[in-house]
């Protein structure tokens, strides 16, 4: 390869790069919560336990809340489930996980409506 398709090949490589995505990714609110929606699941829809078991997120601290994934993620905090959950995302990711339950207001459960 010549030193100039080389240097055309690098800068289509950069061209090509990721971050611009996930800088777009990250300016969009629609990506947090469809990150934090993985955790409605046990935590409640937008992070508002049912009963508070497990914890509410809702509300909480952002640094706490960052801080806790890190530490189920290398271990450091025990878990029965949350070390294995914290394991897929991204330090990005957990941040912007963090910033959406620290951005809900902290509110009961949704609960279904009673069945007539
Ligand atoms: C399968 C159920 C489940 C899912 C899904 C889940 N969690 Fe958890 N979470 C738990 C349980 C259970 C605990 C209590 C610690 C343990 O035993 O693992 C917990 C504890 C926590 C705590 C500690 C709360 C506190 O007050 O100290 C944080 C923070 C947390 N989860 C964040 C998350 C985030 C963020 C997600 C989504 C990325 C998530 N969890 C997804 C079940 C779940």
């Amino acid at each position: 390869m010549s030193r100039s398709s080389t240097l055309l090949a690098l800068l289509s490589f950069s061209m090509l790069s990721p971050l611009p995505v996930l800088a777009a990714e990250a300016a969009n609110p629609t990506y947090a919560r469809s990150l934090a929606a993985t955790c409605f699941t046990c935590h409640g829809t937008d992070g508002r336990s049912v009963d508070g078991v497990p914890p509410s997120l809702a509300g909480q601290n952002r640094d706490y809340l960052l801080q806790q994934m890190r530490e189920f993620r290398n271990g450091k905090r025990p878990a029965t489930i949350m070390h294995q959950h914290a394991l897929g995302y991204t330090d990005e990711q957990l941040a912007l996980i963090a910033g959406y339950f620290a951005g809900v207001a902290p509110g009961p459960a949704a609960r279904a409506p009673a069945a007539r």
